[in-house]
């Protein structure tokens, strides 16, 4: 049997080198292995305020750097999440199997709870059921996310088999996929922290269609420290960083990057990241301004795979209903 492989990806507008290498990326690799399920996920987005005309814009260069980053559409299916209504259906019903203390646990709606302070909603709170539902739907069996993703990921499992254990094999429980080399990769200028593109400072994180340029830019004035030495070692946060870029970007062992740069200063080394990073992206960035030139082949994309998720999550929120007692249509 096929394995279906879902992720979902929020449509802000900007896909950092991070979310890259220790997400995106990985979906075009994975869904090698099945059948991929893909979706831009504007009902999350709206958890924070958005600018409706900026929202819209983002949906659609999202979904063409999904494809530019590999994502095959005539083999996988790339819709909006809007457009399949069963995620909002089956999101409900979740919700009336998730208690209040265990969405309360969210590192990230802690998080972002603070960060929104005058927006704490509703929907920030039950954001991670309706991941839940957007990756029950489907049957899945992997999910490929980031690190930050692994507790949500752990939520949609959990619901998942408590509601097993009420209704017999009502879900499958899937697995997740967190990459390990570069999941996670760190700010530039704070490399203890992880690169986010809600950082004010820009100049931490590559954006996947930066020019050449600035990504020489912020690669030169990357945060490293004064060892000058080429190595990967403990206590090192922006040494390693850069090591696991270049690494993730080659596709060489770190252990190779170092003995490549052994005796070599910060300064050549900084440049051969950003040379990797830029040739790296280069056939990405290329593809992802022909698609932005093409709204028809995006909008054929879309509606085909809406269409064809659509037809899938139907038969699950069917079977849900049945199991669950309602009547049926
Ligand atoms: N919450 C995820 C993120 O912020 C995006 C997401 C939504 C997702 N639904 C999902 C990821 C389902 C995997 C599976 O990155």
């Amino acid at each position: 049997m096929e394995k279906t492989i879902f992720s979902g990806i929020q449509p802000s507008g900007i896909i950092t080198l991070g979310n890259y290498i220790g997400a995106v990326r990985n979906w075009s690799r994975i869904s090698e292995q099945g059948k991929g399920i893909f979706s831009v996920v504007d009902l999350h987005a709206i958890t924070v305020r958005q600018d409706p005309k900026e929202l819209r814009e983002r949906i659609l260069s999202t979904l063409a750097m999904v494809i530019a980053s590999g994502v095959d559409p005539e083999k996988n299916l790339i819709f909006i999440q809007s457009h399949v209504s069963a995620h909002c259906e089956l999101s409900w019903i979740l919700n009336c199997y998730t208690m209040f203390g265990e969405l309360s646990r969210m590192t990230q709606f802690k998080d972002k709870a603070q960060r929104y302070a005058d927006n704490i909603n509703a929907g920030l709170f039950t954001y991670p059921v309706l991941m839940a539902a957007d990756i029950l739907l489907y049957d899945t069996d992997l999910v490929p996310v980031g690190v930050d993703q692994k507790q949500h990921l752990e939520l949609a499992r959990d619901i998942a088999t408590r509601m097993n254990g009420i209704f017999p094999k009502l879900f499958k429980v899937p697995e997740g996929y967190i990459p390990s080399v570069g999941a996670k990769v760190m700010s530039l200028t704070q490399p203890e922290k992880k690169m986010s593109k809600s950082d004010p400072n820009p100049k931490s994180y590559i954006s996947i269609i930066d020019e050449p340029d600035q990504i020489m830019k912020k690669c030169r004035s990357a945060v490293t420290d004064s060892e000058n030495r080429i190595a990967y070692e403990e206590g090192r946060p922006g040494m390693n960083n850069l090591l696991t870029i270049y690494s993730a970007m080659t596709g060489e062992t770190i252990e190779a990057a170092v003995a490549r740069f052994e005796g070599q200063g910060y300064g050549a080394f900084k440049t051969a990241v950003a040379e990797a990073i830029i040739a790296g992206l280069s056939p990405l960035q290329q593809e992802y301004r022909r698609l932005m030139a093409d709204p028809g082949y995006l909008r054929s994309v879309y509606t085909r795979s809406a269409e064809e998720a659509g037809a899938i999550a139907a038969k699950t929120l069917a079977r849900v209903h049945e199991q669950i007692g309602f009547v049926g249509r």
